[in-house]
This record gives C-alpha cells, sequence and structure tokens, in this order.
C-alpha cells in the first residue's frame, strides 16, 4: 500500500519492540511517512543498528516494567518536546506449551510484556494526549486474542487480555480527540518463531506462508493515516 510520502511530517512517535520484526517495520514505515520515532526495546546491542538503519532514536528500556515506562515518558517528552502523537506497542512475548506444562515463569512473562506494558504505555501517555486533545495508541494484539490455538494458553490469555483493554480504552476515548487502534496480525515472519521447535508443533504454517512484517507496518500507516473524523478501531489481518 502507498501513503503519500509525508503523511506524519512533523509527528511524533514512540515504539516498542523495535529492535526487530513487526516493531522494526513499524519504525521504518513511520520514519519514511516523515515521524520522528523512538524506537525502544531491551537489548541495546540489537536496538541501536536497527535505530541506525531504520532513521529513528534508540531508547533502551523495558517496557513491563513501570518505572522504566515511567523513564520512558520523561524522556520521550524531552526528545520531542511534547507526549508523542503516536504510541505503538509491538514488543513481545511468545512461547507455546500445554497449559499443563507451561512455565509459571513464562506465563507471567507473557502477561507482563503483552497486556500489562500496553497499560503501562496508555497509563504514561494517556494523560497527556487527553490534555491536548490529540494523540493515537496503537496496539500490536494478534488473532491468538479472538481464537483459541492448541499450546497458546499464556500467549492467548494475554491477547484476549489486550483486545479487552483496548475496548475499554476504546469506550473511554469516544469524543476525546484521542484514537486507539488494535492490529491483530496472523502469524507474522519475524524473529519470534526462530527459538519454536516446529517438531514440537507440527501443524505451525511454515514461515514462507506467514504474513510479512510489511503487510503488518503498512496496516498501522493505514489507521495512523486516516483523517481525524475516523477511528479505524480494529483490524484483524490474515494471509490469503
Ligand atoms: N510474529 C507473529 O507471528 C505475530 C503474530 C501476531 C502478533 N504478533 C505480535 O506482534 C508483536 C511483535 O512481535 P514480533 O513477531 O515482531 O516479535 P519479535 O520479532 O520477537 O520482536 C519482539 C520485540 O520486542 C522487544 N521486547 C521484548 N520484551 C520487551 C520488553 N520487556 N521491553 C521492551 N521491549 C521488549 C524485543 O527486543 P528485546 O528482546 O531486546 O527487548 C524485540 O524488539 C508482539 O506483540 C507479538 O505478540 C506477532
Amino acid at each position: 500500500m502507498s501513503h503519500p510520502p509525508e503523511a506524519l511530517a512533523g509527528r511524533g512517535a514512540l515504539v516498542t519492540g523495535a529492535s526487530g520484526g513487526i516493531g522494526l517495520a513499524i519504525s521504518h514505515a513511520l520514519v519514511q511517512a516523515g515521524a520522528r520515532v523512538l524506537m525502544v526495546a531491551r537489548g541495546v546491542e540489537r536496538l541501536a543498528p536497527a535505530a541506525a538503519a531504520a532513521g529513528g532514536t534508540a531508547i533502551a528500556g523495558d517496557v513491563a516494567d513501570a518505572g522504566e515506562v515511567e523513564r520512558l515518558r520523561q524522556r520521550a517528552v524531552a526528545e520531542l518536546g511534547t507526549v508523542p502523537d503516536i504510541v505503538v506497542s509491538a514488543a513481545g512475548a511468545f512461547d507455546l506449551a500445554p497449559v499443563a506444562t507451561t512455565p509459571i515463569e513464562a506465563f507471567d512473562r507473557m502477561l507482563a510484556v503483552n497486556l500489562r506494558a500496553p497499560f503501562l504505555l496508555a497509563r504514561a501517555f494517556l494523560p497527556g494526549m487527553l490534555k491536548r486533545g490529540s494523540g493515537h495508541l496503537v496496539t500490536i494484539g494478534s488473532v491468538a486474542g479472538r481464537t483459541a490455538f492448541p499450546h497458546n494458553g499464556a500467549y492467548s490469555a494475554s491477547k484476549f487480555g489486550v483486545r479487552g483493554l483496548h475496548a475499554v480504552l476504546d469506550a473511554e476515548l469516544r469524543g476525546s480527540g484521542v484514537r486507539a487502534t488494535l492490529v491483530e496480525p496472523g502469524a507474522t515472519d519475524t524473529p519470534l518463531w526462530d527459538s519454536v521447535d516446529r517438531s514440537r508443533h507440527p501443524g505451525l504454517p511454515p514461515r514462507e506462508a506467514m504474513l510479512s512484517v510489511q503487510a503488518v507496518a503498512d496496516a498501522v500507516l493505514f489507521a495512523l493515516t486516516r483523517p481525524p473524523d475516523v477511528d479505524v478501531r480494529t483490524l484483524l489481518l490474515e494471509r490469503t
């Protein structure tokens, strides 16, 4: 999909999970559209070169940690001179296991990164956006947030949860000038799949039959570039 090259000129954005996969593709697309992009992930050794290549600013931080999210808010305001116009929650954690044998630590980690972090980010940035009367929160959910797949207990719990959080935000933000979009991709070819042992999960689609990160970034850009009187609430993406 093509967008006017400067569709987001003058906008400030913060993207989490920006060192790889979907978050990196979104960061790149936002820079291409003219936005100033702050790119967040924990591991600076992967984030720094990714930000340099995409044309964004690297900021290391753990978005599951409330103190670090507050530090990110302060840093974002210092960098941009105001609360970002756009906050994209694309950080994610993923693991497959039957519920009966899912490690408690894995369950807690997926809830923390996939659900707690979007809540912390909304809580940190919404007051400034609401005061200004403009802003856009984009959250990357998943088809696993509305469909049950075996071995997805923890991941699905987090993604169903984030869909619930989005629905409430959507109701609360009506008429405020602040918009919220939930993008729910099907399986997408990213490094998230690198550590999955496919022999233990034979039903998984091959990597080449998954969505591309570009398709997800295009959907995000579509939502962000609608006129202010159009609210793209949810986008569900599947590979044809
Ligand atoms: N790939 C798929 O098939 C698919 C499908 C539907 C939805 N999604 C969702 O799309 C989003 C992105 O997934 P992806 O496939 O691009 O994953 P990915 O390739 O594994 O990238 C995950 C990104 O999140 C960062 N991250 C992880 N934990 C973090 C934390 N606590 N704080 C800050 N950053 C953190 C990682 O960097 P560090 O490890 O350095 O922090 C990395 O940049 C996730 O929400 C995922 O659930 C993915």
